[in-house]
């Protein structure tokens, strides 16, 4: 299956690496020298998008402006555009049906953390497509892929932003910052599967002894807000989405 990529950022290129594994890549893009001479590359000015499936892959104001560069009737528009939702889609890009997605950067190892929604016609391909970059999860209603939005779309620059965090305490009582970096590194890979077969109240029981390391740390951590501080990141996310 031939699958057209709009747009050629930072999220288009993460994805491309799985997608190319099992589909036949294309892309679209307005400046074709920005795409690496691999794959079949074509202007955006007047690009025919009759039957072709399509994954959109530009910023979220631009729809309008890219939208008005294609002609034809696509027969699956996948977006992965942040908050803009299935009517606004409708109202500038023709096509028989319509997927929402929210992907992430780690679909450049294959590791994305996908959420999927639209048209229940094409919820198997849909599942299908996306997991070639990752796990998928379909949602029932566009509110809920745009709360998730924060998690799967922004979640790994929020945990980035944690594992930074981390480095800049060790360096901060002394560690060599190499040193910061190798062992928060190896925290954030070993956690995966911690979490996946552990509720994280368990986990943190589990570490947590009395008057220990890990309740002095959690502590601070409370006092300085950072659980509700999360909490309200999401919310804060998830209002960008309704704008
Ligand atoms: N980055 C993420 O982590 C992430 C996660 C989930 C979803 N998304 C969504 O993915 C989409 C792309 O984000 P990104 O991070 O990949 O952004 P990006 O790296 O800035 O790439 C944006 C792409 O859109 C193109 N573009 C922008 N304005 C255009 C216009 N007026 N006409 C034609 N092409 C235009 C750019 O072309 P030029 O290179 O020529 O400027 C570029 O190919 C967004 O809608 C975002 O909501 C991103």
């Amino acid at each position: 299956m031939k699958l057209t990529i709009i747009g050629a950022g930072a999220m288009a290129m993460a994805m491309a690496k799985g997608l190319e594994e099992q589909y036949d890549l294309e892309f679209v893009v307005r400046d074709i020298s920005k795409v690496d001479s691999n794959y079949s590359v074509y202007r955006l000015d007047n690009f025919d998008i009759s039957d072709k499936n399509i994954i959109l892959a530009v910023k979220p104001y631009a729809l309008a402006s890219v939208a008005s560069k294609l002609k034809g009737e696509a027969d699956t528009i996948y977006s992965v555009l942040a908050g803009s939702s299935l009517e606004i889609l409708k109202e500038n890009i023709k096509a028989k049906n319509y997927i929402r997605t929210m992907p992430n950067v780690s679909a450049k190892f294959e590791t994305s953390t996908t959420v999927i929604t639209g048209d229940e016609s094409k919820k198997d391909e849909a599942i299908e497509i996306f997991s070639s970059i990752g796990d998928t999860f379909w949602v029932d209603s566009q509110k809920e892929i745009d709360i998730a939005t924060s998690v799967a779309g922004s979640g790994p620059a929020l945990l980035a932003l944690v594992a930074e965090a981390m480095m800049d305490g060790l360096v901060k009582e002394g560690m060599k910052r190499v040193d910061a970096i190798n062992i928060t590194n190896s925290l954030f890979k070993g956690f995966a599967p911690l979490i996946e077969s552990n509720h994280p109240a368990i986990i943190k029981d589990s570490v947590m002894s009395p008057a220990g390391t890990t309740a002095a740390a959690y502590g601070a951590l409370e006092e300085g807000g950072v659980r509700s501080s999360f909490i309200k990141a999401i919310g804060e996310a998830f209002k960008i989405t309704q704008r």
